[in-house]
């Protein structure tokens, strides 16, 4: 998750890198000679096309139909008398917006958000025309009929088994707060695992690390925080390695934890928690390159920046090295994922649980420097693309055999009861020109644009369901 409120991003100008603040003269210079350069070739590209700009038009056949941009108008209510305190607080004086009536529990428009279980998938009785499709948000059960638990979750791909493993937050109790201040939490019940060979179709594995009851000192005691658990397989040790982002109630511990097990349904045995390199660390997740070096990104600084850095080669722990990236851009809910040798990153602002813009990045070396290109976001409408379709950022998924074609996983968090949490999957595609190729052309890459669609209801191709 988030943090609190208090690290709400404000709206003043911010600068894009930091290390742009501080240029001399003659690079401000350059700038506006890049500017001019910009604006002359965008005015001739609008004189010369009509305006038009073509996206990926070099794509395969088979995802044509997930690239289609589908509008969604959603009518907001006339005003009432009653709101729920929680969004009354948060925006007092202004007029209603769509993100108010996301957080108000009693809105008309809660099933828009959060559709009852009537709509729920369920993959052992949608079968037909209802086959494997994803609708984002509904609520998404698993072959017993249980709704999934496994929030701000990771996907691992066993290639000995070749199945996909699904674990994520078990969320399955109360939502309270800890004190007046406090944000809204569920004590750690534990690391759910669902294990599937379609994407489609889930089969509970069980809790793989369960919280610990009585042991009030432990890193795992139920009163404590378990975020975003991501599992890589280790192939030189055979053990499958779990990281994940452990706190305390406050958020004042801010450090990762490490487990191992032997198979990838657990039981995982919990390690230790550190704060890697000697720094803060709050939303995380473990990247494995293609080289079999994996990478921890973290949330560091009070969230005003990430780190990266590898692990050692047994994924048990960092090493000395680690790099900032992105400074003062306040970003969290990481998500790496490669394409042909460049590696992207989605990540979120800094709102706690409530919705807001997702932006992409890119990067030659994982280690950075990474640029942040802008918004992948198309389709719905306005509000759908600046709150992530209400959805924050947990993972992105590749899929063999569609290069350039990846699904996003977000949560769209439900701070009134946070086991309803739902799930956004949507198609990601890298193709196409970036949208802000401006700060680049000059010798720089030139960034492929990461595009997340917007659908009510979509499935993947069927030669990759085959
Ligand atoms: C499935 O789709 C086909 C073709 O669109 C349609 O003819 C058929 O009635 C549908 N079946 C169900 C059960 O909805
Ligand atoms: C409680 O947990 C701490 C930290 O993991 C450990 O050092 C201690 O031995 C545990 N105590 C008991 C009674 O298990
Ligand atoms: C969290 O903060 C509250 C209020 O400041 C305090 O009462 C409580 O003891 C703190 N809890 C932890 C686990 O630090």
């Amino acid at each position: 998750m988030g943090m609190r409120d208090k690290y709400r991003k404000p709206t003043t100008f911010r600068c894009n890198a930091g290390s742009r603040c501080s240029m001399s003269a003659v690079v401000w210079s350059l700038v506006g000679f890049l500017l001019f350069l910009h604006l002359y070739s965008l005015f001739s590209h609008n004189g010369g096309k009509d305006g038009e700009i073509q996206f990926h038009s070099s794509h395969h056949p088979l995802i044509r139909e997930l690239e289609q941009v589908e509008e969604d108008n959603i009518q907001i209510p006339p005003p009432r008398g009653k709101r729920s305190p929680r969004a009354a607080k948060r925006r007092p004086k202004r007029t209603t917006t769509l993100i108010d009536e996301f957080l108000d529990e009693n809105s008309q428009l809660r099933h828009v958000f959060f559709p009852g279980m009537k709509s729920a998938i369920d993959p052992m009785n949608d079968a037909g025309n209802n086959s494997f499709y994803y609708y984002p948000g509904r609520i998404w059960l698993d072959t017993e009929g249980n709704p999934i638990q496994a929030h701000g979750g990771g996907i691992l791909y066993d290639e000995m088994s070749k199945t996909y493993y699904w674990y994520g937050e078990y969320k399955d109790g109360p939502t309270y707060h800890a004190h007046k201040k406090g944000a809204a939490r569920v004590d750690i019940i534990g690391v759910g695992c669902y294990s599937s060979k379609d994407l489609w179709t889930w089969k509970n594995e069980g809790i793989v690390l369960a919280a610990e009851e009585t042991n009030e000192t432990h890193a795992l005691h139920k009163s404590n925080v378990l975020e975003r658990p991501k599992v890589i397989y280790n192939d030189r040790t055979g053990k499958y390695v779990m990281w994940m982002h452990i706190d305390d109630a406050n958020y004042t511990k801010a450090a990762v934890g490490i487990a191992i097990s032997d198979s990838p349904t657990g039981p995982f045995d919990y390690l230790y928690s550190k704060r890697p390199h000697g720094f803060e660390s709050r939303d995380m997740t473990i990247f494995k390159d293609d080289d079999g070096v994996a990478y921890l990104i973290y949330s560091s600084e009070d969230n005003s920046e990430l780190h990266i850095g590898p692990l050692t080669e047994d994924y048990l722990d960092v090493t000395h090295v680690v790099r900032r990236i992105l400074v003062g851009q306040h970003r969290e809910a990481p998500a790496l994922f490669k394409h042909q040798g460049t590696y992207y990153m989605i990540t979120s602002g800094c709102t706690g649980w409530a919705p807001n813009e997702a932006l992409a990045h890119a990067a030659e070396s994982v280690m950075g420097p990474w640029e942040t290109m802008g918004n992948p976001c198309i389709g719905g409408n306005k509000m759908f693309r600046l709150t992530t379709f209400f959805a924050q950022s947990t993972f992105v998924i590749p899929l063999e055999g569609l290069p350039g074609s990846f699904i996003f996983m977000a949560d769209r968090w439900n701070p009134a009861d946070l086991r309803d949490s739902r799930y956004v999957w949507l198609p990601l595609i890298v193709g196409g020109p970036a949208d802000r190729p401006l700060e680049f052309n000059f010798g720089f890459p030139v960034w492929s644009r990461i595009s997340i669609y917007w659908h009510k209801k979509w499935r993947l191709p069927s030669v990759w369901r085959a």
